[in-house]
């Protein structure tokens, strides 16, 4: 199994370009399934879960080409309901078949997919919007099996203890815009994923208003045709970029972005005293090595994404002074924490805080990735830390980071995909 190996200390410098959005990917992937006229699908970031993804499509009956690596083709001629374990319990975001399934063919049975490190994610709300359009859930031996013979637009809310839910949203959205009659979706998720799911929808013939907005009018059609359609860039890699510029107290510009859709980290990081020079599709980051410490709380969109809560906390441990990081989405999602804590970061956590004496600092130290969020914030603080940094467990980073190492090999950091039996064994039994 491979490793990162990175010896910390360099400032990054340089022009990085970012990739497509894996989280607008997937459910957009999922919509191909609305019609049976191929949909042409670009700008997809090359990642282990967008290859899950087609894996599963095609399961379900659909032609799935790869005409590039950052298109795909898709066309659903005849289309299964039923997405097995097997393939769903790999990715999470597999459940947001459920919704074109119903859309397309008025039934659906996938798997539910089973734990997940960063904490309990329920898909109550999904099921009760369902129901909503008069569907019938069952949950029988591991699946979600439902009927939506009768189905019809309603009014539906989709709020939850932790605000709106994303793939909730995507998913109710894929089913109402061929339910017939007007469905309304209220405290629908306003993220940028789920603005690039209702455009692409709209290019297929869908009717939906107030996208961008909590309340989101569908009026259902008979059907959808096919589309030529480009995803949106991913915010979050464009996020942890920037983060790893603060991070090394470097001097990088972050290109094919769009600075609109992280507004919420941008202005923490001009809070934190880091000068930043931002155009719509670009930012540079030029570190004047003054950084001061900020309290962040993590919020649906347009607030601080969770998805950047580990890479800030990796930030935060390095700059002198007290941070309080409080994660209001996945309340435990700080399995980095005690990794960091390894490099010798002064953490504590409290509930849902994570209470951060910063200005240590780091060492590098072999460390294991729990989850996506968490690999990018170990990489993070190993570019930070003096001497090398072991990240083991790196396929989940390759889930959502299309070529991390070679984009920060391009700016100078010395970081390298090793296999395990490159960490001395000195490290791993010091005795
Ligand atoms: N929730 C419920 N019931 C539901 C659905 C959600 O209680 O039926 C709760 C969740 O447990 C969580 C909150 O609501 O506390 C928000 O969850 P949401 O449904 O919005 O999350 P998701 O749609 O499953 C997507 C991203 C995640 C990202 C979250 C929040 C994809 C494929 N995944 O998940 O991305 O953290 O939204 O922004 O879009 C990642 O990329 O690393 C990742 C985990």
């Amino acid at each position: 199994m491979d490793v990162l190996r990175i010896r910390g200390g360099r400032r990054l410098q340089g022009v990085v370009e970012v990739s497509g959005a894996k989280n607008a990917a997937l459910p957009i992937f999922a919509a191909t399934l609305l019609t049976s006229e191929p949909c042409t699908i670009r700008n997809v970031p090359d990642l282990s879960d967008i290859r899950f993804m087609a894996d599963l499509l095609k399961r379900l009956g659909a032609q799935v080409e790869r005409l590039d690596p950052h298109t795909w083709r898709i066309q659903a001629g005849s289309v299964t309901h039923r997405a097995p374990y097997e393939l769903v319990r790999k990715m999470r975001a597999s459940v947001c078949l459920m919704g074109p399934l119903l859309g397309r063919l008025r039934r659906s049975s996938v798997s539910l997919p089973g734990g997940c490190v960063i904490g309990p994610r329920p898909i109550d709300i999904h099921l009760k919007g369902f129901s909503k359009l008069g569907c019938v859930v069952d949950i029988s031996k591991g699946y979600v099996e439902i009927d939506g013979s009768r189905m019809a637009g309603a009014e539906v809310f989709l709020g939850g203890r932790h605000g709106s839910t994303v793939l909730g949203t995507a998913n109710l959205l894929m089913a109402a815009v061929l339910t017939p009659g007007r469905t309304r979706i209220e405290c629908a998720a306003c993220e940028p994923e789920i603005v690039d799911l209702c455009r692409m929808l709209e290019v297929m013939g869908a009717r939906i208003e107030g996208i961008g907005s909590p309340s989101l009018t569908v009026d259902g059609a008979d059907s959808l045709q096919g589309c030529d359609y480009a995803i949106i860039p991913d915010r979050i890699e464009a996020g942890t970029l920037l983060l790893a510029a603060a991070i090394t107290e470097g001097d990088v510009t972050v290109r094919k972005m769009c600075a609109s859709h992280l507004t919420a980290l941008l202005d923490k990081l001009e809070e934190a005293g880091l000068p930043l020079t931002v155009e719509p599709t670009q930012v540079r980051v030029r570190s004047n090595g003054r950084l001061r410490p900020v309290d962040v709380i993590t919020h649906p969109h347009p607030g601080f994404p969770t998805d950047l809560q580990a890479q800030m906390t990796a930030l935060m441990s390095v700059t002198p002074g007290l941070s309080i990081i409080t994660e209001k989405i996945y309340p435990s999602r700080f399995m980095h924490v005690p990794e960091l804590q390894r490099m010798g970061a002064d953490i504590a956590i409290d509930g849902a805080n994570a209470i951060i004496k910063g200005g240590n600092r780091l060492s590098g130290a072999p460390i294991m990735a729990s989850d996506l969020r968490a690999s990018a914030a170990l990489v993070l603080a190993g570019l930070a830390a003096n001497n090398d940094t072991w990240v083991q467990r790196i396929y989940h980073l390759d889930r959502g980071y299309e070529k991390i190492e070679e984009k920060l090999q391009a700016l100078g950091a010395d970081i390298e995909r090793v296999d395990q039996s490159a960490i001395p064994e000195s490290l791993l039994d010091p005795a």
